[in-house]
């Protein structure tokens, strides 16, 4: 492929996509902001759980991350030069209150006034996220949320938010893919706050559910106009082999990873038919939660990267059902060895969009990460490239059939924290030098920023 010339298979332009189609970029406060312990913010599992040597590749923190706190005037700017209008980033619940519960923080308050203020002053439209991973610590030390509790220190929470950046925060999604924090972190015990087993799953799951239901509803109370989404990641499941154990295990993994969430929100409850340990969550069911539980999201935020592939096992509890890894498949991967399937985003917009109770789909996050390489202060990153143009296509597709997706956002814009993974995998569109936070554009980013113009 011609580097100078990226675009030269690929020739389609935003304006294709219809003029109320929305195109931007998704981050997440602990991953890119940094100033972990500035003025009285509060410490969140994250900071919690990265502080215990063993949880994260090379013992990476998010102590400075990209430094977004004190340089988001630059990024946004950046952002602004690379015609991006619509920037996603999330609120971090312990800057703003920093006992989780009780007196608000006037200097987190001014911090995300001055990130709004700056993205409208710069014609950029904030997208918020609620909650993306970072619960206040001093809630975890409560049982975070395996308590009940946690949906009064929510709506708090949300109540506060919406009061303060309601009148210029329009659109909102109350969390970020439940599946994985309360999966990694409530079941696996491989993200924070690293806890495991189905006694804290199972609450978890329940309480999320309640949260995204009410954290709506208080939005759509205390903010005129709202756009109220909420975000699920999602696969497309293919079975490994055509036998009917395998389909069957397909549907297991599907019930799980896709429709767990979703389902409950559009009042079809739990899908235990295929996750029979799921009728387990009775015991945490109150009988007005059943009202409790739906919500009418004027959008469902859509984030894929991959596909999965299962197959039967014996072996794995409570499911019976486990994913064949992509390296063990022989086919293209990205740096977190996810297959790339660009075909699975049009399959998961095609899901959701079935379901009567969705009325539109944004893609909130799709990016992949790649060994970047740094040549003369360039980053010829083809491989991300060729995997954004080759997910947009599916997008497109998608949109000409009818399904109804209204907007895409590339995770990242910078290289930023990668979790458990630490700074290790690269997902921006611009590469983030950890030494001295330099900002470099990648190839990726100057073709978004094409793509973009007009
Ligand atoms: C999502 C998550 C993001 C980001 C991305 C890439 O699951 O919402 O925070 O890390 O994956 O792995």
């Amino acid at each position: 492929m011609d580097l100078n010339h990226p675009q030269n298979n690929f020739n389609l332009q935003s304006q294709d996509f219809g003029k109320d189609f929305v195109f931007g970029v998704s981050t997440a406060a602990y991953q890119i902001e940094g100033a972990h312990n500035i003025h009285d913010k509060g410490a969140s599992i994250w900071d919690h759980f990265t502080s215990k040597k063993g949880n994260i590749f090379n013992n990476h923190h998010g102590q400075i991350a990209c430094d977004f706190y004190n340089k988001f005037e630059a990024d946004i700017l950046l952002m602004k030069s690379m015609n991006i209008k619509h920037f996603r980033f999330s609120l971090s619940w312990s800057r703003i209150i920093p006992n989780g519960t009780g007196d608000v923080s006037t200097t987190g308050i001014d911090y995300y006034n001055r990130v709004i203020d700056f993205c409208l002053e710069c014609g950029i439209t904030p997208w918020v996220t609620l909650y993306h991973w970072d619960l206040p610590q001093v809630l975890q030390n409560k049982g975070g949320w395996t308590n009940r509790a946690i949906v009064s220190w929510f709506e708090n929470y949300v109540n506060v938010c919406a009061t303060h950046f309601g009148d210029r925060v329009k659109n909102w999604m109350v969390l970020n893919e439940p599946m994985v924090f309360t999966g990694a972190g409530y079941f696996l015990g491989v993200h924070a706050p690293g806890n495991r087993g189905l006694k804290n799953f199972l609450p978890a799951i329940h309480h999320a559910v309640l949260c995204q239901a009410s954290g709506g509803s208080i939005l759509r109370a205390l903010v005129d106009n709202a756009f109220i989404g909420t975000t699920f990641s999602c696969s497309q499941i293919t079975p490994y082999r055509n036998t009917p154990r395998d389909v069957l295990a397909a549907k297991k993994a599907d019930a799980l990873l896709n429709r767990l969430f979703i389902e409950p929100s559009l009042g079809l409850g739990y899908p235990t038919e295929y996750v029979p340990v799921l009728n387990r969550i009775e015991r945490y069911i109150q009988p007005e939660d059943v009202k409790n539980m739906i919500f009418d999201y004027d959008f469902i935020g859509v984030q894929n990267y991959t596909r999965e592939m299962v197959t039967h096992s014996y072996f794995v509890p409570y499911l019976q059902a486990k994913i064949v890894k992509a390296s063990k498949r022989h086919v293209k991967t990205t740096l977190m060895d996810w297959e790339v399937y660009p075909p699975s985003i049009y399959h998961m917009i095609k899901q959701f969009n079935a379901y009567k109770g969705v009325k539109k789909i944004i893609i909130t996050e799709n990016g992949a990460a790649f060994p970047d390489m740094v040549s003369s202060g360039q980053i010829h990153d083809t491989e991300r490239l060729n995997y954004l143009q080759s997910h947009l296509r599916q997008v497109y597709k998608a949109k000409n059939d009818g399904l109804n997706v209204e907007g895409y956002f590339v995770w990242t814009f910078t290289d930023n924290f990668e979790w458990a993974e630490g700074y290790h995998p690269r997902f921006g569109l611009v590469y983030t030098d950890f030494k001295t936070q330099e900002r470099i554009v990648k190839s990726s980013g100057k073709w978004y920023q094409g793509f973009l113009k007009n």
